[in-house]
């Protein structure tokens, strides 16, 4: 099964998609985390994708579309993908349609004054890419599930949090009705527990 995880920017996009991944048996391709790897290696992708990623703003959509469409192209994408964080415009998503077939999009529906909150205090594992926030670490500053180092995001601060919030607002929201009237739209309510969010997007999924 192809599938588009789609929601603003703190939905929960990534924490979903790691058990989403394990569950389902699909490759997570997520662009944001593909741009931060190559950011860190030093890459030309990454020093381009930096001066956009640091200020909240889409990382051009050619660059972007070229990645994922080599990407989808590999042997682990052969039975399914879920995709993280793309498409994130209606560019994007025509550009999918050409060189794929999606089969379903969950809509990770949450309101977005939470999420100001859920970003600022999250920290993300250096080695395994778990996200955590600082309410439930008790000062912790260790990975739960590997040891691996916690850092905060370089964009997780209010105002590049503020820019992805209006991003998203304006390029990727219209993305809900893009693919209502395609049929393939799934959403889930993503207040609750992390388990009951995975709860409900299963049973989107199985449905
Ligand atoms: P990207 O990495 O995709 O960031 P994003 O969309 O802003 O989303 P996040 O990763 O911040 O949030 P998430 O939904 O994954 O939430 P998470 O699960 O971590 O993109 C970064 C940048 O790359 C973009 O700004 C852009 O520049 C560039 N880029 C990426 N894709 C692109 C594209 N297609 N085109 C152009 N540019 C692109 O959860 C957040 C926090 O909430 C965590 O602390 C977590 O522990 C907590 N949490 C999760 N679920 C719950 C819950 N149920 N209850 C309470 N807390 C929860
Ligand atoms: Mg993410």
């Amino acid at each position: 099964m192809n599938i588009i995880l789609l929601g603003a920017p703190g939905a929960g996009k990534g924490t979903q998609a790691t058990r989403i991944s394990e569950k389902y048996h699909l490759p997570h391709i997520s662009t944001g985390d593909i741009f931060r790897d190559n950011i860190k290696r030093g890459t030309q992708i990454g020093l381009l994708a930096k001066s956009y990623t640091d200020r909240g703003q889409l990382v051009p959509d050619e660059v972007t579309c070229k990645i994922v469409e080599g990407r989808l192209q590999e042997a682990d994408c052969s039975n399914g993908y879920l995709l993280d964080g793309f498409p994130r415009n209606l560019f994007q998503a025509q550009e999918l349609d050409q060189f794929s077939k999606v089969d379903a999009v969950i809509n990770i529906d949450i309101d977005l004054s939470l999420l100001m909150d859920r970003l600022c205090g999250r920290r993300v594992c250096k080695n395994c890419g778990e996200s955590y926030h600082v309410n439930f670490l008790n000062g912790k500053t260790i990975c739960e599930k590997c040891g691996g180092e916690l850092y905060q995001r370089k964009d997780d601060n209010e105002e590049t949090v503020g820019n992805r919030l209006k991003v998203y607002n304006e390029q990727t929201a219209p993305l809900i009705r893009f693919y209502t009237e395609k049929g393939v739209l799934r959403n889930v309510d993503g207040v609750g527990a992390i388990e009951e969010v995975f709860e409900r997007i299963c049973k989107a999924l199985d449905r």
